[in-house]
């Protein structure tokens, strides 16, 4: 996600949009740019890198204007450059525009522009839009953004700003957030009131299809049929940090409670319902190469390996792909036999862990096909593979990834349906995968608003020294996740491990002190894990069961027992997750522990 920032008014507006630049920052912070107009003439500066770097190209000579729009990014197409940064202008030089979101028909819209004679500068999605709005100008510059608009799908939060109404700014919104600052002799509109606060309280949040003309003297808001829309001002409560982290105490809790709206956004336009398969435009792989691949390598390392196991019991039931899982680091020392029908997919949120880096070159340099799985565009491993899938879950701060794993998951759900359906997956068992997929942000929401059930049963597991994890099939990989979770922000020693495993020698640490998780939902091994629930009681152990809603046989002999909705099998482990997320979440603030920076850890490991 990008952030965005526009000022009209009577002060100096370049430092005041560079200041709500930089506390946007936390959303993206690849490249960033600036437009205004001076003595008529629109001026664009766009910079790669951090805010710091385009107030160096500004080289502290702020213009004096009292308009300018600013845009800090995240990069969902085209990689971090100056020309890729936003704004984007026109042909003209006239118009240029920032965006957050997602253009999905602008390949189509690209081709339809170049053949009327528009030239192109950046690889982005959001450059159709500005000239779109160039094509519709005809006086009045609202009007040419709702024409413009009604051309695109896709997801936006839009500023525009034009030298031929040098004292106006528009903004719109479908999808991506926004909102306006109501000031005195002064408005400002801006990705989250963390940017216009420290101006003013007044805020007016803009809705789906809501466009906003904004002047110096006031604004006036109308949806995209130029019918006005009379909107309520709100009062912003609540200091900057709080702001940024949008109420939520830390922003792990708040990335947990993202996730209907980011697996969402790794589904968006990807899902083919009637062929029951997925299309993935960044893999660079057509049918033909697809299926001369006889094996598939997963390699990663932490929460991207728990993906990754997920995925490995995904491509092998569904699309009877041979798959293995491998840990980076290991993987790059070893003499992998790989060879041009083998597909190395290297998993990471950061996009630069530097193990499964050095295992994808080392694939590459054995003949090995690539691909990444990956959350941070424009990122090394991103750079470096063959071709991918993004998997647009937004910036993730919390050093504990939450929103990154079920978004890995999801991304790894449709890489299946596409090697299925090219397999032995039928289009009605796609279909039902695709129709499954479609319910689950809503099944995660229904999750969330349990949270606080969670929020109870942590008190009792805060004291513990030691807790085990137990999961079968799919969510054997979610029994290592709620483990590794409770491990690194509550540095409670915690492990995961097969349930069948236990009695192998785990089983000798259970006693009455001894918390033990088992994730049960009523999938295809359901019998087998009730049975090692019933060996853990037998010791005394204490149990809490993530149980599908309604469940009663474990409910009689768990000591706990926390309901998920019903899903897929092969899905169950992005429901199953939540509740661990929130277990470790809550466990971990309740020992006081610093949530969000962890002791010892770092969110990109991007050393050996
Ligand atoms: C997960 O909560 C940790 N931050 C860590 O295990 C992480 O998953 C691992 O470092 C891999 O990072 P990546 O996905 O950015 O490659």
């Amino acid at each position: 996600m990008c952030g965005i920032v526009g000022y009209v008014g009577s002060k100096p507006a370049a430092p005041i949009v560079l200041e709500g630049l930089k506390r946007l920052e936390y959303r993206g912070y690849d490249s960033a740019g600036m437009a205004y107009v001076r003595s008529d003439k629109l001026v664009v500066k766009q910079s790669a890198g951090k805010i710091r770097a385009l107030e160096a190209k500004m080289n502290g000579a702020m213009p004096d204007v009292t308009v300018a729009l600013g845009h800090t990014r995240w990069a969902t197409h085209g990689a971090p450059t100056d020309v890729n940064a936003h704004p984007h202008a026109d042909c003209s030089g006239e118009f240029a525009v920032v965006h957050n979101g997602i253009i999905e028909n602008s390949a189509l819209l690209k081709r339809q522009l170049i053949e009327k004679g528009h030239v192109f500068k950046s690889e982005t999605d959001t450059e159709v839009l500005v000239h779109l709005i160039e094509d519709y100008y005809d006086g009045s510059l609202r009007d040419a953004v709702i024409r413009a608009l009604e051309n695109v799908e896709g997801t936006y939060g839009l500023g525009v700003v034009s030298s031929k109404e040098p004292g106006t700014l528009i903004a719109a919104r479908n999808g991506s957030p926004l909102l306006l600052g109501i000031g005195e002799g002064e408005n400002l509109f801006a990705s989250d009131a963390s940017a216009i606060v420290q101006h003013t309280k007044s805020v007016v949040c803009l809705d789906d299809g809501e466009v906003a003309e904004v002047t110096r003297d006031g604004y006036q808001i109308v949806d995209l049929d130029s019918v006005e829309v009379n909107k309520q001002v709100d009062t912003v409560e609540g200091d900057r940090d709080t702001i940024e982290k949008e109420g939520y105490p830390h922003f792990m809790l708040k990335e947990i409670f993202e996730q209907p709206r980011a697996i969402v956004d790794t589904m968006r336009g990807r899902l083919q319902e009637e062929e029951g398969t997925a299309r993935l435009g960044g893999l660079n792989l057509n049918d033909k190469e697809l299926q001369s691949i006889n094996r598939i390598v997963l390699i990663a390392c932490g929460t991207s390996w728990h993906a990754a196991l997920i995925g490995e019991y995904m491509l092998e039931e569904l699309s009877e792909m041979p798959t293995e899982v491998e840990y980076a680091s290991e993987f790059r020392y070893r003499t992998p036999l790989v060879d041009e029908n083998t597909l190395v997919i290297g998993i990471s949120q950061s996009g630069e862990t530097a193990d499964t880096l050095a295992a994808i070159r080392e694939a590459k340099a054995r003949g090995a096909r690539t691909l990444g799985i990956v959350n941070t565009v424009g990122s090394t491993i991103a750079r470096e593979v063959d071709g991918g899938v993004y998997i647009h879950a937004g910036s993730e701060i919390g050093v504990a990834s939450t929103k990154a794993f079920t978004c890995q998951v999801t991304a790894l759900a449709l890489l299946t349906l596409r090697f299925g359906r090219l397999r032995k997956l039928s289009v009605l068992q796609g279909r039902e995968v695709v129709q499954a997929l479609r319910k689950i942000p809503e099944q995660v929401s229904k999750i969330l608003e349990n949270a606080a059930a969670v929020e109870d049963l942590a008190e009792r597991f805060s004291l513990a020294q030691h807790t085990l994890f137990l999961g079968r099939g799919y969510n054997f990989p979610v029994a290592l996740e709620g483990a590794l979770k409770l491990k690194e922000i509550s540095y409670i020693h915690a492990e995961g491990y097969p349930a069948a495993e236990m009695k192998h020698g785990p089983i000798a640490l259970i006693d009455h002190m001894m918390p033990v998780v088992c994730v049960a939902p009523q999938d295809a091994v359901y019998q087998k894990i009730v049975s090692n629930i019933q060996e853990v009681k037998a010791r005394n152990g204490k149990v809490l069961a993530i149980v599908t809603e309604g469940d009663e046989d474990i409910a009689a002999i768990a000591d706990y027992t926390f309901e998920i909705p019903e899903t897929l099998d092969c899905l169950t482990p992005l429901l199953s997750v939540i509740p661990l997320q929130l277990l470790s979440y809550y466990v971990a603030v309740k020992r006081g522990c610093d949530v969000d920076q962890p002791r010892n850890l770092a969110k990109s490991v991007t050393v050996e």
